[in-house]
Order: C-alpha cells, then sequence, then structure tokens
C-alpha cells in the first residue's frame, strides 16, 4: 500500500511540508537526542537510517558521515530528500537500499540503526519478525534507536468528536498539534491498534471534521497521507523488544501532549 496518495516527488515533498509538529514528524527534542547519539558513536562506523526521515538525514549530512538509507520505497526516498538541507533526492553520503524491512539484509553488520515510527508501519503480528531483523542487521553490541507511537490511554480512546470539540474549546487540548492527534486517538482501532489520516477522516467525516476550521484543516493537511500505524500497548512492545534487545534508555520527547505516547527507546542487541 502506498505511503502517499500522490506520487509525484515534488508533491509528495510539498504535502510533508504540512506535517511539521504533527505526530507523523520528529519534534525538535527527538531530534536532540538522536543527534547526540549519532554524535557520541565514532564517524567510522556505520549507520543505517529505516525510511527517508529528512530530519535524521540532516544530522548526518552536516558531518558528511556516510549512511544507508532502506525503505522499499525508492520514490519516498527521493522525495523526503528535497526537504533535507542537501535539497536533493540524495545526497552524496547517502545510500540507498530498496528493501521491506521484514526481509532486510545487508553483506555488512552495522553499528546503529535508527527508525522514526518505522516500527509502526508494520502489523502487531510482524513486531517480531521486524525486531528480529532489525537484530540481524546489527553487529554485536550494535544499537537500534527505536521511536515509536504507543497505544493512548484507554480514557483518549472512548471520546466522542464533541468531547475533544469541548477539551479544545476550553484549552484542555492546547494546540493544532494535539488535535490532531486526538482526533485520530478517537479513531484508534482496538482489535488492530491501528490509527490513521485516512481511517479518521472516514469514521469522523469530513463533514463533522469542518467544525475544527479554520484552526485545523484536517482534511486539506492530511489527505494524501496514507500513513496507518500500528501503536501497541507499550508494555506489550517492551515485552518482545527485551527479547532482542536490552532496553538502555526510555527519551520522552516534551514539546506535545500526544509526546507522552511517543517514547524513544535506545535498544542495545542482546546475544544471540
Ligand atoms: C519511516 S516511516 C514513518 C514516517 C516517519 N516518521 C518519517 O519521518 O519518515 C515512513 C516510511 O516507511 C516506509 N515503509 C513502510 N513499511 C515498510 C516496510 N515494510 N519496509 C520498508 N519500508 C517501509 C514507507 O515507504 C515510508 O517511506
Amino acid at each position: 500500500m502506498d505511503y502517499m496518495l500522490t506520487s509525484s516527488e515534488k508533491h509528495i515533498a510539498s504535502e510533508w511540508e504540512k506535517y511539521k509538529g504533527y505526530t507523523v514528524r520528529p519534534v525538535p527534542s527527538t531530534l536532540s537526542y538522536y543527534r547526540q547519539h549519532i554524535h557520541s558513536l565514532a564517524a567510522q562506523k556505520s549507520c543505517v537510517i529505516l525510511g527517508g526521515t529528512p530530519e535524521i538525514r540532516d544530522i548526518f549530512q552536516a558531518e558528511h558521515r556516510p549512511v544507508t538509507l532502506i525503505d522499499q520505497s525508492e520514490e519516498m526516498v527521493r522525495a523526503m530528500g528535497w526537504l533535507t538541507a542537501a535539497k536533493k533526492p540524495l545526497a552524496p553520503n547517502e545510500q540507498f537500499s530498496k528493501q521491506n524491512w521484514l526481509t532486510v539484509a545487508l553483506t555488512d553488520p552495522v553499528d546503529l540503526v535508527v527508525g522514526d515510527d518505522a516500527i509502526n508501519m508494520v502489523s502487531w503480528d510482524e513486531f517480531p519478525l521486524f525486531l528480529s531483523r532489525i537484530w540481524q542487521l546489527l553487529n554485536k553490541e550494535g544499537i537500534f534507536i527505536c521511536h515509536l507511537l504507543v497505544k493512548p490511554d484507554d480514557e483518549l480512546i472512548d471520546q466522542e468528536v464533541e468531547d475533544v470539540w469541548h477539551a479544545y474549546q476550553t484549552g484542555l487540548i492546547k494546540s493544532t498539534f494535539d488535535l490532531a492527534s486526538c482526533l485520530n486517538f478517537i479513531c484508534f482501532d482496538k482489535p488492530s491498534y491501528r490509527m490513521g489520516w485516512q481511517q479518521t477522516i472516514s469514521r469522523i467525516g469530513k463533514d463533522r471534521l469542518a467544525q475544527f476550521k479554520p484552526e485545523l484543516d484536517f482534511v486539506d493537511r492530511f489527505q494524501l497521507c496514507n500513513s496507518r500505524f500500528c501503536c501497541p500497548p507499550q508494555s506489550l512492545f517492551e515485552a518482545i523488544a527485551e527479547k532482542y534487545f536490552t532496553i538502555e534508555e526510555i527519551f520522552y520527547p516534551h514539546e506535545h501532549a500526544y509526546c507522552l505516547f511517543e517514547p524513544v527507546y535506545l535498544l542495545r542487541k542482546k546475544q544471540g
């Protein structure tokens, strides 16, 4: 399934500009965290980014450090390239490898893998396979920085549109970034742990979403974003992750209320 409902590189890039601050793109504190760990790793170490996340690519571009980008869609990685500092599909320090993360393999093991919401792209029953593939990519004691969305609290899911509207009007929901996430939360599919912009648009309906204009034109902003996030309960994710990795640290970005459900895990490969 295509990640975006348009295929022109430049169009994908211009749509993606609209998502700044919203859950799909990393916030500044997450980026500082990525930067700190990428810096602390010696420059000659080998690194992989899962996907084409422009903000992470910028960290590598600034230091001219080689990095391999692994994604099943070349179109997405090239489109994201227009949003990097290099402003081109692939910068000279970047190498693209077109692969599915569920079957990914590289000739040589790597020291660091960074994935921004990457694991959320696979279904819950595929989480163990995804983690085992990343485990296999890594050198002994290699690091996987895994940012993911986890299941929001039930009180946030079990609400009606009117409750969200009221919370926004009374200032309980403080920004349009959190408002967008709260609308996704009420459309969270409990059996599959899935949520996504298209699911939210079809469940709430364009007419009812129109009440949030002009502050948030949800449909105009997200109508071409087809990403679906599988967000399991945090404890279940940790139980699976600990089969393959030691959890060295959990970092929480702090810019928005939704960040509470977006931990960043520093995972170290366990010996097999
Ligand atoms: C990294 S994820 C989530 C968005 C992320 N927050 C970002 O900043 O890019 C988006 C990417 O996942 C890729 N993708 C989804 N499922 C995949 C899979 N099974 N294997 C490889 N790439 C996948 C899509 O092609 C898309 O480029």
